[in-house]
């Protein structure tokens, strides 16, 4: 399974920030936002990844994250010229994609909760059609809003929708198998002028195809892209990591546990940040592995 991680858009709720720097690559608490997403598509065991994002930030991301090699990955880049939907990442990512499937996930969604990375490895193998991910919301207008019946299959999907049928937001993760591309090839602009991925997701349902994983109690789906979703979304990360002394979203602890990489060079990732407590934990890391 190939992945695309989709880091574009303005970031204009978080101006004057964002004139100078991509919303994904901000600080959340003590590592760039694109961190989070890029270790879900490693905890799903997905190492072929592509990360779509505007032609001005693009220089910034392959500066942070290079080829991946230093984290067993094969990173590349392309660029969404104009901020024109979700869905047109499947068609810029058309080539990288080839005839596998491909799991998307949006450059500023956070995922963090017990289980998540069986739950991500359980679904891609068998999948035929597609994989959502669906989180309670108590603001349901502001999302990708779907209705599920009790086997798990989507029945109806609206994108931010006046009068919701449920609080389920789908979240920005989300498992296709190759047909995507074609389906994301034949949608039309919606009245925002979007390639709505909530329309990739509709043609799916309408074969019967779509399968909705629940993110229940417990978990937490955070995005940022306002002020206040990005300073809670750091306050957490900072609370869970502090009293427990362990790391959310550690790229190189994830890659030293997944096989990707050796002890050796983790332990060289984390004498390169040695100043920063993020750099000592990843030497620890190298160390002992915690469980
Ligand atoms: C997008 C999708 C929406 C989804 C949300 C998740 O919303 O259109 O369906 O629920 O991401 O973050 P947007 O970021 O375009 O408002």
């Amino acid at each position: 399974m190939k992945g695309i991680i989709l880091a574009g858009g303005h970031g204009s709720r978080l101006r004057p920030v964002t004139y100078g720097t991509s919303k994904q690559l901000l600080p959340v608490y003590n590592k760039p936002l694109i961190y989070y997403p890029l270790s879900v598509l490693m905890l799903a065991d997905v190492t072929d990844i592509l990360i779509i994002t505007t032609p001005s930030d693009l220089p910034a991301f392959e500066r942070l994250l290079g080829d991946g090699s230093w984290l067993g990955l094969h990173l590349s880049y392309a660029a969404q010229d104009q901020p024109n939907g979700l869905a047109e990442a499947l068609i810029i990512g058309a080539d990288h994609i080839g005839d596998e499937h491909v799991a998307l996930v949006l450059g500023d969604n956070i995922f963090h909760g017990p289980g998540f990375s069986q739950l991500l490895r359980k679904h891609p193998a068998d999948m035929a059609g597609c994989v959502l991910f669906c989180y309670p919301v108590s603001d349901p207008s502001r999302y990708g809003i779907g209705e599920v019946d009790e086997y798990g299959n989507l029945v109806s999907i609206e994108e931010k929708p006046t009068n919701p049928k449920s609080n389920l937001a789908i979240t920005g993760l989300y498992f296709y198998d190759n047909r995507a591309v074609d389906i994301a090839r034949n949608l039309t602009p919606s009245a925002r002028g979007e390639l709505e991925i909530t329309d990739v997701n509709r043609a799916y349902l309408e074969r019967g195809e779509a399968k909705v994983v629940e993110l229940g109690r417990g978990f937490a789906w955070l995005d940022a892209g306002t002020q206040e979703s990005m300073l809670d979304a750091g306050q957490y990360v900072r609370t869970l990591e502090e009293r427990q002394g362990i790391r959310i979203a550690c790229v190189e602890e994830i890659a030293l546990r997944m096989g990707f990489i050796s002890a050796a060079q983790c332990l060289r990732l984390g004498e390169g940040m040695r100043n920063s407590p993020y750099g000592q934990y990843v030497m620890q890391i190298a160390h002992a592995p915690a469980e």
